[in-house]
């Protein structure tokens, strides 16, 4: 028989459904809120659990369209409960338990970050073990996997995450969100001309981002009150350079105490152009293999759900429509619900 999985994703600005039949995906569609949260320089949580709501059945109604199949075919619902922003959680995982109750199909529970990782696997598979770079707006971990579905965290920031820092970052620059982005495409009209402060020197795997946000701001400030102009260009690539020359460091001694066969990328900020080629630079010809996902994979994306949800499926792990939210979500916990 066919396993027909329908994955929802609705846990920030982006309402999104797909449809994978077997491992072929039949249908992805996204609705992105962007252009109005960019207004706030910011999401809104709020704002974006009444757009969810509007768009839920719209994004549903034009996967089922796409991949030609109706709901009674559907073998399982799947659903992103978290970490994410809880009102946004909420309107997917109520959409997935209404379709469940009514077809009488089980739910499957997926996690963000988790998403984010298999979302790789539509490159090429997975091959364990392996260091998954988690870089998001909200987590900055490297997590280690020595099979599907296990996940530890061996290293991961100790305040900001490394997305949230580009945003803040970009929006003292004058810059529009979601300020990555901008400062990646500034970064490369610019020269690495400003020293900026690395504080987390303990030798772990941890990152730490605040100190290095809190400098540019200063920074910033202070030439501001000179009656110095800053070079943007220059401030975007000083910044992003340290920014993610700390995460390179963690990365490779990550790999030197841990015998992996892959490193993968996750998450938003992996679409970062220097992100993407350093990591790729720093492991030719090493015998480990490095998986940069699609860009269309770093922003967020119900394939990327259905992916993991066909791996639950396979070991029965459903949930029941007690099922809950949960906004921080450890991946570690991710199969204890
Ligand atoms: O958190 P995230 O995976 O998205 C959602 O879950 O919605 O990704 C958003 C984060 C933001 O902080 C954004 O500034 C960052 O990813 N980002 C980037 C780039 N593109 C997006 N950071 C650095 N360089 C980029 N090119």
């Amino acid at each position: 028989m066919d396993k027909i999985i329908l994955a929802i994703e609705s846990s920030c600005d982006e309402t999104a459904c797909a449809i994978i039949k077997n491992n072929e995906l039949l249908a992805n569609v996204i609705s992105s809120q962007i252009e109005i949260h960019q207004k706030y320089g910011g999401v809104m949580p709020e704002i974006a659990s009444r757009l969810h709501l509007e768009n839920i059945l719209v994004v549903i109604n034009e996967a089922l369209h796409k991949a030609n199949i109706s709901l009674d075919d559907v073998s399982a619902f799947a659903v992103t409960r978290g970490p994410g922003l809880i009102g946004a959680l909420h309107v997917g995982l109520q959409a997935i338990k209404t379709l469940s109750l009514i077809y009488n199909k089980p739910i499957i529970p997926v996690h963000h970050l988790a998403g984010h990782i298999y979302a790789n696997e539509f490159v090429k598979p997975l091959n364990f073990p392996l260091l998954a770079v988690v870089v998001s707006g909200g987590n900055t971990e490297l997590v280690y996997m020595k099979e599907h579905l296990s996940f530890e965290i061996i290293g991961e920031t100790k305040d900001d995450a490394i997305g949230e820092s580009f945003d803040k970052v970009a929006r003292v620059l004058g810059l529009p969100y979601p300020g990555g982005v901008a400062i990646d495409k500034l970064a490369k009209l610019g020269k690495h001309t400003y020293s900026l402060p690395t504080p987390l020197k303990d030798g772990s795997l941890n990152v730490s981002y605040s100190g290095l946000k809190t400098a540019v701001i200063n920074l910033v400030h202070k030439e501001k009150q000179n009656g110095r102009e800053i070079n943007i260009n220059d401030m975007a690539k000083s910044f992003q350079d340290t920014a993610i020359n700390e995460l390179l460091i963690r990365v490779k001694k990550a790999t030197s105490i841990y015998n992996v066969k892959q490193v993968v990328l996750a998450g938003g900020v992996s679409a970062n152009s220097y992100l993407r080629s350093e990591i790729s630079r720093m492991y030719e010809n090493s015998g480990i293999d490095v998986i940069i996902p699609p860009l269309w994979c770093t922003t967020d994306n119900a394939a990327m759900i259905a992916k993991v949800a066909s791996y639950l499926y396979d070991r029965n792990v459903f949930s029941d429509l007690s099922l809950g939210a949960d906004p921080s979500w450890k991946i570690e916990d991710y199969l204890k619900f």
